[in-house]
């Protein structure tokens, strides 16, 4: 009721050259908003959860062990790379999209995800193009970057995916007044997660060309994972899969740490493969839920799907995906609700879906500026685009580090470090407080560099910090 009147007198302002596509991402929310209203309690229940058989969570080496084909180009040649490309900067405090943030060398996500697949087009003689999925957020700073690439050996695609009223928390009314871009209205929209490539991706008639072309699988990941790469040994068993039945999607799961609480897990349920969320869990089995051993592996979110697949379900609506419910305020201190989907929740939906259990090289995520620490460090190296583990650090595991509060912002972090210190040996790192570092610091075993408030510490350079503790007025 009071809905449908709200959506028909926003619709009434979109201009002309907008109306075609508000009335599909306005169709769109009202049936997620209608979903949302009938739901009666939690998605999924606990009592079915079931932890998946052996044989739908494959070892990456199994995979790995049936090799290579013979020609690698025609495997390639079915490839899609699709890079979630919606998010913009906030969290690490930049303005625009994340992608076109520099992480290593001058580059951006954005580069080196071409640089990595124009390495595969040179070595292989291939056209694996990009696609990036961009929102109302990102698209028109993306698009003013995508002619540095016109040069390179990559077809770039792209596609908006919807933009979706937010609701006032307590009417569960838009509180948009109409489609202006004004300031009052910039926080009223948002992108619906993305669980919304399914139907953008096919709205925008760029799944029907690609499967026209004889593109066959699709590799989706988040921009922001740097170990999202081309695998060929998974991109072999999808195209010939060693008992002749194809897998429509194939979801790469890795071993839970501690320190990995949040990611979704594959669960077995109702006889199919589904991705369970924090989010979804009851209360009293959040423990049991976080545990590491009972559910030992989380979603990286790269994830293989099958084009034909996507297209079938799409068309009979078929793709059922759990609606996630984020909460925010405002600015302004306005409570609002924004219904969201997840990719890797569409599982459940696909024929044959399979997990695979990557090492955790492939699930590299820069989402604070500690991460970014660790992979502008000398801790990687970087060759076409790819980041790889020195082969100069003894342990293969990633340092544990913590850069606090004035690290926040990507512009702050850079001011405070002159160079990024050498930490081949580096354990553990927390600093906090108003710290800098001079250059060619090395940073070994545990670090921890306390600046109370008031107080500043200034890392000299060339100093060799081993197992240390610096805090207050402290000398090195
Ligand atoms: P998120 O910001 O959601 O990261 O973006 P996350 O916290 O790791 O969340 P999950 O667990 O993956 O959901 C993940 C990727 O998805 C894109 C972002 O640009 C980023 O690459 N994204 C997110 C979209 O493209 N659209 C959206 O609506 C949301």
């Amino acid at each position: 009721g009071a809905m449908k009147a709200d959506l028909e007198r926003i619709l009434s302002t979109a201009p002309e050259s907008e109306l075609e596509h508000t009335k599909k991402d306005l169709a769109g929310f009202q049936k997620l908003f209608h979903r949302f209203l009938q739901e009666k309690g939690p998605a999924v229940d606990w009592g079915k959860i079931q932890r998946p058989p052996e044989d739908s969570i494959q070892p990456y080496e199994k995979i790995k062990a049936k090799g290579l084909p013979d020609n690698i180009a025609s495997v390639l040649n079915k490839l899609v790379v699709l890079k979630l490309n919606g998010g913009l900067g906030t969290s690490m405090g930049c303005k625009g999209p994340k992608s076109l943030i520099g992480v290593r060398n001058e580059n951006t996500f954005l580069d080196l995800t071409v640089k990595q697949i124009e390495h595969l087009n040179t070595t292989y003689n291939t056209d694996v193009s990009l696609v990036l999925m961009n929102s109302f957020n990102t698209d028109e700073d993306t698009k003013k970057i995508l002619q540095k690439y016109s040069h390179c050996r990559v077809k770039i695609h792209t596609f908006n995916q919807s933009r979706y009223p937010r609701i006032n928390k307590e009417s569960l009314l838009p509180i948009a007044k109409d489609l202006s871009y004004s300031v009052e209205n910039a926080e009223s929209w948002y992108p619906p997660g993305h669980g919304d490539i399914y139907a953008s991706f096919y709205n925008s008639g760029l799944l029907d060309r690609l499967i026209g072309e004889g593109k066959e699988y699709i590799f989706v990941s988040n921009i922001d994972n740097l170990g999202a790469t081309v695998d060929l040994y998974i991109l072999n068993h999808l195209l010939n899969p060693p008992n002749g039945k194809k897998c429509e999607f194939v979801m790469e799961v890795t071993d839970k740490t501690r320190a990995d609480v949040k990611g979704g897990t594959l669960t077995q349920y109702e006889g199919k493969l589904r991705l369970v969320e924090i989010a979804q869990v009851p209360k009293a089995h959040v423990d049991e839920f976080k545990s590491v051993s009972k559910f030992k592996i989380f979603n990286t979110n790269n994830l293989w799907i099958s084009l034909s697949a996507i297209k079938r379900l799409q068309e009979a609506n078929a793709i059922d995906m759990e609606i996630i419910v984020n909460p925010k305020t405002l600015d302004g201190g306005l409570n609002v609700i924004q219904l969201e989907t997840a990719v890797g929740a569409a599982v459940k939906s696909f024929e044959n879906s399979l997990g695979i259990n990557v090492p955790r090289s492939r699930f590299l995520p820069v989402k604070t500026t500690s991460d970014l620490l660790l992979v502008m460090s000398n801790l990687y190296s970087l060759q076409a685009g790819s980041l790889t583990m020195s082969e100069k650090r003894e342990f293969p595991t990633v340092p544990l580090t913590k850069l606090g509060s004035s690290f926040t912002k990507v512009q702050d972090y850079l001011k405070r470090f002159e160079s990024i210190p050498d930490m081949l040996e580096l354990d553990h790192l927390t600093v906090s407080g108003d710290v800098t570092f001079g250059k060619n610091v090395a940073l070994k075993g545990t670090v921890i560099i306390i600046a109370n408030h008031g107080d500043r510490i200034d890392i000299p350079p060339g100093a060799v910090l081993e197992n240390k503790i610096v805090s207050g007025n402290l000398r090195i």
